[in-house]
């Protein structure tokens, strides 16, 4: 019988993930689920034949030059592949997956999630209610901004991109999108393409960013990009917190240009950027777009799927 290969997995995958890999590989777990620091990288890499990161573990180029040549395969526990540097891995020869499509429902819940909590004053909502402070009611009380019927804008209509638009025709909003390509017409859904971000924005009283995060689109949520909103516009991040100048963001929220937000992203993570606790508009959560078990499950089971056609010797279906 020949040895199963050695899986390192920096973070705590579902149970039942674990359970599958133990089947098929030597796991090595890491027991306090502690980020994988690129000492702890370099270190596995010359114990393990693949790893199953998270975004929380950064392969950059310094990381990938001291990789021991042991490892294999990275098969990312993420759709996100911005803690990779992809180009200095394929240099090395190790090939790299994600997990597309398995996480597009839960992340447009949490997307539909921050939008309406945004736009319906959620945060102060919440507080005044668990502070015992609500002592008044009155029709000009609480108002917010009404979602259904409302224009939408997509940056990016990827798998989440389109599984947020589909949420959001529930709501009967008119949505429009920017993305590279046009997509097919059966899979607009009677959306309005703009060819440019430009193009979108003036139409967008909600804004939802769905695109990666590249060297191209750090801070496309800029001074100059949020000044084209329409004035009173609500902006959702689900993606990435390079997309967003945080800095331009809370000017904005400052001046009403934008009404309110709805982030799970942030440059800095963990953490977050606590200047956004200023603002009673700012609908918060810690980068738990994926988080619910059936993703969780299905995240680690694709990462699986990969690794299993790897050591098969077949080529990965989410080989990047
Ligand atoms: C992803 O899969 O990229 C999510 O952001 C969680 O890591």
């Amino acid at each position: 019988m020949t040895a199963k290969p050695v899986l390192w997995l920096p973070r705590k995958v579902s149970a039942a993930t674990i359970e599958r890999a133990r089947r098929g590989y030597e796991v090595i777990l890491n027991e306090a689920d502690t980020p994988g620091s690129a000492e702890d990288i370099v270190a596995m890499s010359a114990e393990a034949d693949a790893m199953m990161p998270c975004h929380s573990e950064v392969f950059s180029a310094d990381v990938v030059a001291r990789l021991d040549s042991r490892l294999k395969i990275i098969a990312n526990h993420s759709v996100g592949t911005d803690h990779c540097d992809l180009p200095a891995l394929k240099a090395r020869g190790i090939a790299v997956t994600n997990t597309p499509d398995v996480l597009s429902d839960a992340t447009a819940e949490i997307a539909m999630l921050l939008m309406l909590g945004a736009a319906r004053r959620a945060v102060e909502g919440d507080r005044l209610v668990r502070t015992g402070a609500w002592d008044v009611w009155s029709p000009s009380f609480m108002v917010g901004k009404q979602v259904t019927g409302a224009r939408i804008g997509i940056v990016g209509m990827g798998r989440v991109g389109q599984a947020f638009a589909k949420k959001a025709r529930g709501f009967d909003m008119e949505v429009h999108y920017y993305n590279r390509t046009r997509l097919p017409a059966d899979k607009e859904h009677g959306a309005t393409y703009h060819a440019t971000l430009d193009s979108l924005l003036p139409m967008a009283d909600f804004l939802s960013l769905h695109c990666p995060a590249t060297p191209d689109t750090r801070h496309l949520l800029n001074a100059a990009t949020l000044d084209r909103l329409p004035d009173g516009a609500i902006v959702v991040n689900t993606a990435r917190g390079a997309l967003v100048d945080e800095p331009a963001l809370m000017a904005a929220l400052r001046s009403g240009k934008v009404a309110a937000a709805g982030l799970d992203c942030f440059e800095t993570e963990p953490g977050g950027n606590p200047d956004f606790s200023k603002f009673d508009s700012v609908f918060m959560l810690p980068h738990i777009g994926s988080a619910t078990v059936r993703t969780r499950d299905a995240m680690g089971f694709r990462a699986l799927d990969n690794l299993d056609a790897f050591f098969a010797g077949r080529q990965p279906r989410d080989l990047l």
